[in-house]
């Protein structure tokens, strides 16, 4: 068929931003950044001053923030309640505080609706990316992956993006991330049992991006 939905799942610093918007925008595919969504509610919470280590609190406004994503993959934009908030959520603070925010039941429940209605309105198909979307959210894609990498080399590879030299640092934040998406009740990060493993550790962001062009190829 002509549409195709790909889910592209793994822990931070694998890689899944850049493939999923490189695999997308060569296919002329739609893509959805989820991780964004997760940051944009807890950004939300945050500037409206919830308690994030309270999580009744967190559910009883769950539903309140208006969330948009563009799904164009050459410029994804994303906005609360008309508000651009695409830096915002890249700060350490929201960094830091979205496992939390979105470990409560009621904010996945929200945010999954919301990525199914995307999903199924992109005409050419997507490529969405997240830690449970071959498990919960799209469990019918038509294909999965799953990107892994060493601790070191996730480390190294945020390290870059953050333009910060701390990388012991940078590493353990991001463990600790890892482990508390990992562990949570709904729906943690993991790998499907169809998905495709890809280790990126010691391949090129255009390797992985090759690799995962012919794997959707071969589904189309
Ligand atoms: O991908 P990114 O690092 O921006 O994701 C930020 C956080 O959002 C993750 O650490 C995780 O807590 C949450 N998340 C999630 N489910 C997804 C995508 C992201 O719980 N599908």
């Amino acid at each position: 068929r002509a549409t195709v939905i790909v889910a592209i799942d793994g822990p931070s610093g694998t890689g899944k931003s850049s493939t999923s918007k490189a695999v997308a925008a060569q296919l002329g595919l739609s893509y959805l950044d989820t991780g964004a969504q997760y940051r944009a509610i807890t950004w939300w919470m945050v500037t409206n001053g919830i308690d994030i280590d309270d999580p009744s609190a967190i559910a009883a406004v769950a539903g309140k923030p208006e969330i948009i994503s563009g799904t164009d993959p050459s410029a994804p934009t994303i906005t609360v309640d008309g508000t651009d908030v695409a830096a915002a959520i890249r700060t350490q603070d929201v960094t830091s505080k979205v496992s939390a925010v979105s470990a409560v039941p009621e904010v996945r429940a929200r945010i999954t609706e919301l990525q199914r209605s995307i999903a199924a309105d992109a005409e050419n198909g997507i490529v969405v990316e997240g830690r449970d979307i071959g498990t919960t959210v799209l469990p019918d894609a038509d294909l999965k992956i799953f990107l892994t990498a060493s601790p070191e080399a996730r480390a190294a590879r945020r390290s870059g993006e953050l333009k910060s030299t701390d990388v012991q640092a940078t590493r353990e934040a991001l463990l600790k991330r890892d482990a508390a998406d990992s562990s949570r009740k709904t729906s943690p990060l993991a790998k499907a049992d169809d998905a495709v493993e890809v280790d990126t550790s010691d391949l090129t962001l255009q390797q992985v991006i090759e690799c995962v062009v012919t794997l959707v190829e071969e589904k189309r």
